[in-house]
């Protein structure tokens, strides 16, 4: 029987497409790398990000606050995405620096409100992702019982106004996002396909060369999908990436050990990515010639 089961699988043909890039060795003269980045005007110890997650309790009792503990504990940026308010007070009472990921509610007062309580916790910063709307495949145009839809350039605007602080926008995916975040203030963007939303994505590090060079430095680029070892951060970094989120990767971890679970991997990721900087003369996340990359 033919099979189609995997055809267009989104995640898949971005595992391959990580694995068909190749890296060159620069040795000569080469220094131990540092792998320290500083992000919204905070430090930390590596650009490896636990990535939007939510609904963790399934994974481990208490996920999403053993993830939290386990980012604080590898000095990793931890980013939420759905949850309730509680557990962002949870998630922020871990001492971890936390960016919120807001759905986009069709209800706008819903919106501005979960901006407020996300400042008035202390969030480093906050953001939407824009791409999880209108339902499909992938989810059914909600988020929890409450209706997503699609925002305009002023919708963003207005939260950029109001959140007063980094306002990110999450699964851009095309140049024309990439001028738009620009046009409505964001203050980063994170280049991802949100575990395939769509069939067929591009993966994101195939199209974040193009995204760097509309962004052209302005903001902060971030990439997530099928991040999974040391090599994969390399390389998104390399095309343009000033960190990288992680999500899957972290699970099994998680379930195995909480906390330490999560931070393991995370500095097991963050020690692969050293390595390969080491190797190649790179010798902080920002400085990454992206020629080392053989396509
Ligand atoms: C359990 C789980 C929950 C997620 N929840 C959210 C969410 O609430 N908001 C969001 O923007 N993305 C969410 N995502 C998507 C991730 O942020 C990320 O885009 C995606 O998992 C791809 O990264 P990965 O391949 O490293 O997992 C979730 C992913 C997982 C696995």
């Amino acid at each position: 029987m033919e099979e189609t089961v995997n055809r267009g699988n989104s995640e898949l043909i971005t595992r391959e497409y990580f694995d068909s890039l190749q890296v060159e060795l620069r040795t000569i003269d080469a220094v131990k790398a540092s792998t320290g980045v500083e992000l919204f005007g905070a430090s930390f110890s590596t650009p490896v990000m636990v990535t939007a997650l939510s609904g963790l309790d399934k994974t481990c009792p208490n996920g999403m606050v053993e993830t939290a503990r386990g980012a604080a504990a590898a000095g990793a940026l931890m980013w939420s995405g759905i949850g309730s308010e509680e557990e962002l007070e949870a998630l922020i009472g871990t001492g971890a620096k936390v960016v919120k990921i807001i759905k986009p509610y069709a209800d706008r007062d819903l919106i501005f409100k979960k901006i407020a309580h996300a400042k008035k916790a202390g969030v480093l910063a906050l953001g939407m992702d824009t791409d999880f709307v209108f339902g499909g495949k992938h989810h059914k145009g909600f988020a929890m019982e409450y209706p997503v839809s699609p925002k305009t350039l002023d919708d963003i605007k207005s939260f950029v106004k109001a959140a007063g602080l980094p306002f990110i926008l999450k699964g851009i995916l095309s140049e024309q996002d990439a001028e738009k975040a620009l046009e409505a203030g964001a203050g980063g963007i994170v280049v991802s396909h949100h575990q395939g939303i769509i069939e067929s994505a591009v993966p994101p590090v195939k199209i974040l060369p193009r995204i760097a060079g509309v962004i052209n430095k302005r903001i902060p680029i971030f990439v997530d999908c099928g991040i999974a070892r040391g090599m994969d951060a390399f390389k998104a970094l390399a095309l343009g990436a000033q960190a990288v989120g992680t999500g899957k990767a972290l699970m099994k971890g998680l379930a195995a050990e909480g906390a330490a679970g999560v931070q393991k991997v995370l500095e097991t990721i963050t020690e692969e990515l050293r390595c390969a900087m080491n190797l190649t003369s790179s010798p902080d996340p920002g400085h990454i010639d992206p020629a080392v990359i053989w396509k």
